[in-house]
């Protein structure tokens, strides 16, 4: 598919440049054949799937932000308690002057990053990306008033086809934080991970944050909280299909299902249908039809030992210089370096 960015600066009348641009590499248009492509797949096969990436409507991006506050969910507040010890090692350590931040909220996190990299002098870019316009909007906005001196230009894109359009200039810090990582199968990571390392260029640097294999129980509680937050969340994606495909899921018709794999180190959440229904997906001419206790994919969320993430960078192509846990050794952080390659 080809595709132009639509890019625009921002002058507020008066008020001269607000200080940011935002290029567009995925639209409205764009998303809706994404999903109907996702959509009719995910439903014709067995088990029944559809990729995580659809949850993030406006209502999906509020309820997850909600999620980070919950008691059972410590997956934030640990990778926050190891940015807050180790952002000035991290902005020392990568000598960069641009941050690249890859599925972006405008959160704390960033925040500790910027500031790190501004007190050792080096701060000059922040490039926020992220598939929710909204959101984009709204963190570029938010780094441009407190970050004046610092050029802000956010990308509207999919991780899948848009890091090409990631701007090349200054030496570049990219930040995949939040476990978000997790949501990648094995060969998906792999694939992901090289082409991050790929986008690179020899001395540019890597941060990714990671959840830790732990108790079962922990696990299952962060996926399943008390207060049914996590279940709102999952259950939404039914309704972001409804409104974009015009579908008829009845979302109260579905129960909230967290699984832990122990083999495959990952937590799965589902939707299981409660009674046997039939779901027309009228942008698609579709019929799809549940049996009674029939569950449907949503989310995997990888796990994963300290070892491992950097075995995994090492056959990326990246050569490690730190790994950071919290104090409980709940989440990590690890920071690698594209040590000689070149951007293809
Ligand atoms: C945003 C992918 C990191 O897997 O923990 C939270 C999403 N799903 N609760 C995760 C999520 C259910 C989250 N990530």
């Amino acid at each position: 598919m080809a595709k132009a960015a639509r890019s625009d600066a921002f002058a507020a009348a008066g008020a001269g440049d607000l200080g940011y641009t935002i290029s567009v590499c995925t639209d409205e248009a764009a998303q809706d054949r994404a999903l109907a492509a996702d959509v009719s797949a995910g439903l014709g096969s067995m088990p029944k799937d559809i990729p995580p990436k659809w949850f993030y409507d406006d209502e999906g991006s509020r309820l997850f932000g909600e999620i980070t506050r919950l008691s059972e969910y410590y997956l934030t507040r640990r990778e926050h308690e190891i940015l807050r010890r180790v952002a000035p090692e991290i902005a020392t350590l990568s000598g960069a002057g641009t941050l690249v931040e890859l599925g972006s909220g405008f959160s704390d996190k960033t925040r500790l990053l910027l500031d790190a990299m501004a007190t050792a002098g080096t701060l000059e870019a922040f490039v926020p990306f992220d598939v929710n316009e909204t959101a984009l909007r709204a963190t570029a906005a938010g780094a441009a008033a407190a970050y004046p001196g610092v050029a802000t230009h956010g990308v509207v894109g999919e991780f899948g086809a848009d890091l090409p359009s990631v701007p090349s200039e200054g030496r570049r810090l990219v930040a995949l934080l939040g476990g978000t990582i997790g949501n990648f199968s094995g060969p998906e990571r792999r694939k992901f991970l090289a082409e991050i390392a790929g986008m690179s260029s020899a001395g540019e640097t890597f941060l990714l944050g990671a959840d830790l294999v732990k108790q079962r129980s922990r696990l299952l509680a962060a996926y399943d909280d008390a207060a049914g937050i996590t279940a709102a969340f999952n259950r939404n994606v039914l309704r972001v299909i409804n409104r974009r495909l015009d579908a008829d899921f009845e979302p109260l018709r579905f129960s909230h299902v967290a699984t832990y794999d122990d083999e495959r180190q990952r937590v799965e959440m589902w939707l299981r249908s409660e009674g046997a229904q039939v779901v027309h997906v009228r942008r698609l001419g579709l019929r799809a039809s549940f049996a009674d206790g029939e569950a449907m994919r949503t989310e995997i969320s990888a796990k994963f030992r300290p070892a491992q993430i950097l075995e995994e960078l090492a056959t990326a192509g990246f050569a490690v210089l730190a790994q950071w846990l919290d104090g409980a050794g709940d989440f990590s952080l690890t920071l690698a370096q594209r040590a000689n390659g070149s951007r293809p």
